[in-house]
């Protein structure tokens, strides 16, 4: 049912412009892709609503936008030339490549899987005297399972933790985890593959030109922490975001949009008093989770998840997780990063990276938490969340993309019944009048059923037809996406009716 709701996403998500594979008429190029029409639009969106809540509705936070290329040095300092790495095992028979703790991780969702199915079957068996809690805590089956795995997580932290490649070798090969593709258990050792991209910078390759495309956007704000500081007159607590492209050389090219070579990133660093970062650690993850809510997505389908192998900089990091077709995966990353960056920023440049605290008379170096939210991600969830399959009442169906009016490409479509008879000039003068408003569209081709179709796929909020009787009353049909209720409104009230609707204010 996921696998096909996977595939249904992809098609639509390809049939109705919302993302293309990258250079397709050359077979596309893995784990890159192209946003059409409608992808670039809902895009602009989930940027304009983050940044709007992070940026503009916050008092401490400012906006940046640093350039892709750094200088070579960030990346030693940050710990991405020496750290950045993915442990990975080659199967020797089928020569495909993994991602070693994506294979134990699938081990592990599998496991999972089966627990849930025994869950619904117990669900069904008993109907309404079900009670899941007792039966989670008592089921032989589900408790065996759930202390593998609890074992197998153990294992797999304390190899992480101690970068122990043998030992993740080790583990695959206890667990009997077979390569999915030839189904053998023949690997080879494990190793560490750097996922950074470099190029060359200037005319001359040697190995001093070598510059990497970031694979974060997070060290571009570090750099600039003291220009925004000085230059804003901040103090501590407050923030710099922003939102930008970040390249990882990916080995495994799967999931769509999910895990890609070129993706957006929004980011934002929190600067604070050492000694602060619990507190503020706990309001980012308050404030990030609401963020989700507010737009939307079902609570069932939220988690946090805390993180098993901490990163090279963090003392404390969870991600928020969404139920993706595929499982619960991350969208959103919330790390206490200390004062790891800076304080490698100061010893690398020697330039002191230190705040003048005026309350206290002190030069310190600040700690971070830092919020980084795939855009790509949030995409992808928005098509999981909201893509539907309905049954109508009068038997047939319809595909419809119930995503946040204010975020949706279109806002309202013009759709005058027949092109002939004066409908269309009135739409055309209809069109022209609310585009000032909102995002419209205007499409009087095919019958207004197919129309109406057309819309509720890419999720269009209202659609706005013009009949012969507007000629007479002045009034138009307005269609509400979700409810399908139609009702008759006069044309000089509908830009007032539809941008309360799709006003982004509505989410806050
Ligand atoms: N600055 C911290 C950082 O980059 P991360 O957990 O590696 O942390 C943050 O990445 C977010 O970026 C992830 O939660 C995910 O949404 C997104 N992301 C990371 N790698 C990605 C990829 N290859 N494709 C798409 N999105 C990715």
């Amino acid at each position: 049912m996921s696998e096909d709701h996977f595939k249904k996403i992809i098609s639509h998500a390809k049939e109705f412009g919302f993302i293309f594979p990258s250079s397709e008429i050359y077979d596309g190029l893995s784990a890159t892709y192209d946003y059409g029409q409608n992808g670039v639009e809902l895009k602009n969106n989930i940027k304009k609503y983050w940044w709007k809540s992070m940026v503009q509705m916050n008092k401490d936070i400012v906006g940046l936008d640093a350039a892709i290329f750094m200088h070579p040095t960030t990346w030693k300092a940050s710990g991405h030339v020496d750290a950045f790495n993915d442990p990975l095992i080659d199967n020797k028979d089928s020569k495909k490549r993994y991602r070693a703790d994506v294979l134990i991780e699938d081990f592990i969702a599998k496991i999972h899987e089966k627990n849930e199915k025994d869950i619904l079957k117990a669900k069904k068996r008993f109907g309404e005297s079900f009670n899941e809690e007792t039966f989670t805590t008592t089921n032989p089956n589900i408790l065996r399972r759930n202390k593998q795995i609890a074992e197998v997580n153990e294992k797999m932290t304390s190899a992480f933790n101690s970068d122990d490649l043998n030992e993740i070798y080790n583990l695959i090969i206890e667990l009997g985890i077979t390569c999915p593709v030839s189904g053998s258990k023949n690997w080879t050792e494990v190793r560490q593959f750097n996922l950074m991209f470099g190029t060359e910078i200037g005319s001359v390759a040697d190995e001093s030109s070598t510059i990497y495309l970031r694979p974060e956007t997070a060290q571009g704000i570090f750099v600039n922490y003291l220009n925004v500081q000085k230059t804003s007159r901040k103090k501590l607590p407050f923030g710099i975001a922003q939102i930008g492209k970040a390249f990882r050389n990916e080995i495994i090219a799967r999931q769509f949009i999910f895990r890609m070579r070129e993706f957006e990133q929004m980011e934002m660093q929190f600067f604070i008093k050492p000694g602060t970062q619990k507190e503020w650690y706990d309001y980012w993850k308050k404030q990030r989770m609401s963020w989700h809510k507010s737009l939307g997505i079902e609570n069932d389908k939220l988690q946090f998840h805390d993180h098993v192998k901490l990163a090279h900089y963090a003392d404390a990091a969870c991600d928020i997780e969404f139920k993706f077709p595929f499982g619960f995966k991350e969208l959103e990353g919330i790390h206490s990063r200390t004062d790891f960056d800076l304080k490698q920023h100061e010893l690398y440049s020697k330039k002191k990276q230190r705040y003048f605290d005026p309350e206290t008379n002190e030069s310190y170096i600040p700690y971070v938490i830092e919020t980084s939210i795939g855009l790509d991600r949030m995409f992808l969830t928005l098509l999981s969340n909201g893509l539907k399959e309905e049954k109508l009442d009068d038997g047939s169906s319809r595909t419809l993309f119930s995503v946040a009016p204010a975020l949706a490409p279109t806002k309202a479509a013009i759709l005058p019944l027949v092109k002939k008879d004066g409908l269309s000039e009135i739409g055309t003068d209809l069109y022209n009048k609310l585009k000032l408003d909102f995002e419209c569209g205007y499409d009087e081709k095919d019958s207004i059923g197919k129309r109406y179709r057309r819309q509720d796929a890419v999720g269009t909020p209202f659609c706005i037809t013009v009949d012969h009787d507007t000629k007479i009353d002045q009034k138009v049909t307005l269609r509400e996406r979700d409810t399908m209720i139609q009702e008759r409104v006069s044309i000089d009230e509908v830009s007032n009716i539809v941008s309360k609707k799709v006003n982004m204010n509505s989410l806050f």
